[in-house]
């Protein structure tokens, strides 16, 4: 009792310091809302705030009383700081737990198509791919857009010289640091390259993605989708290279009546190359896939050239195999009918609208390709 008298006492300008103290204490404890808390802080700890006006009082005291009252004076500041932080955490926690409680989401609600998005039909296809070539053992691999000489063009066996090269198929781009001019991939078979750089052979992969080339009309874009094919072994030959892609084509048109051809053609990195076609119909405003005595080509393919695995330090010796490339979205037209490739870049709803898939739907040869 008498230390307490003495504590006020001390305190200066008769102000009774517990009283305060007890005051502001619960002042802070009856509050529920943020707004008011802050309200609290600014009146005792701001500028103009009570205990800072104490706390500015004290140059009027005297050494001794000075430094007693001081150190209630900071006693205080901190017991009221600790229940303002703690009166906010409380007040956050309950804030949290309400918003919480609000947002809750059904998970059991049945969808609402009207507001669902669609799967556009190159991520569908591409899904597909994935999914035939995933079972034959294929994996995803991935490379950059923007290529370098040696990826896209060189390590190919594509020569200086060649067309592909030329101004108005390839977009070039300037060069950083390196002398190595830089491209927009014109194809994804720079992934062959990264992929056979990247560590020893066997390989097995497919590389889906954007590739790049100065073009439009209706069936071309400056930016389309590809995906490439690899497949190096020690005994792989053509006949296996004809098995894979016959059951991709029919795996992936969904009839396994599909007659394929291969016919004789050129590709720098790959020897011998083949074109591969399906089976077709057309009639006046319909391309019929499957049936027919007419010829639709629909991919390129190859055994990869020993130039192509010398540039990757791979010894031809010992390993051989194929490689193929083919375009998403010519596929995605043949198979889904969709007759301007120019329609896939414009971002109209509508369009997705009739052309997308349920996004939900994963594609599985098993359970169904497309639905
Ligand atoms: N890269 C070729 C192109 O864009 C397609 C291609 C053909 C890829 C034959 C291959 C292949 O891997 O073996 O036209």
């Amino acid at each position: 009792m008498a230390e307490m008298a003495r504590e006020s006492d001390v305190s200066g300008g008769g102000v009774d310091i517990d009283r305060l103290e007890g005051e502001i204490l619960g002042a802070i404890d009856g509050v529920s809302a943020m707004d008011a808390l802050e309200q609290i802080r600014v009146a005792e700890l701001g500028k103009k705030g009570r205990i800072t006006a104490l706390t500015k009082s004290l140059g009027a005291l005297d050494p001794e009383a000075r430094r007693e009252a001081g150190q209630r004076y900071n006693v205080l500041k901190q017991a009221v700081a600790h229940a303002i932080a703690t009166k906010k955490e409380t007040l956050e926690s309950v804030a949290l737990d309400a918003q919480l409680l609000d947002e809750t989401v059904d998970v059991t609600l049945p969808i609402r198509p009207e507001i669902m998005g669609r799967l556009h039909p190159v991520s569908q296809v591409t899904e597909e791919l994935i999914a035939i070539f995933g079972e034959m053992g294929f994996r995803v691999a991935e490379g950059p857009d923007v290529e370098d000489d040696f990826n896209n063009f060189s390590a190919l066996n594509i020569p200086p010289e060649h067309p592909a090269r030329q101004m108005q198929d390839t977009f070039y781009l300037q060069a950083e640091k390196s002398n190595m001019p830089l491209v927009l991939r014109t194809h994804t078979s720079p992934v062959q390259i990264r992929t056979m750089m990247s560590g020893p052979p066997p390989y097995r992969i497919i590389a889906p993605g954007r590739t790049y080339r100065c073009d439009y009309d209706l069936t071309h874009t400056p930016m389309f989708h590809q995906v490439e094919g690899l497949l190096i072994d020690r005994r792989t030959h053509m006949g296996h290279l004809k098995g894979c892609l016959t059951d991709f084509v029919r795996t992936f048109f969904e009839r396994d009546d599909i007659p394929v051809r291969f016919r004789p053609s050129y590709f720098p990195f790959t020897e011998p190359s083949a074109e591969m076609d399906i089976g077709c119909r057309r009639t006046a405003d319909e391309l019929i896939i499957g049936e027919g005595d007419d010829w639709l080509e629909i991919l390129g393919c190859g055994m990869v050239h020993p130039n192509v695995l010398r540039a990757v330090g791979v010894d031809p010796e010992v390993w051989q195999g194929f490689a193929f490339g083919m375009g998403i979205d010519r596929i995605a037209m043949l198979k889904y009918g969709i007759p301007d490739l120019r329609t896939f870049f414009e971002g109209d709803l509508r369009w997705s609208g009739n052309y997308g898939f349920g996004a939900i739907d994963v594609p599985t040869t098993y359970g169904g390709l497309s639905r």
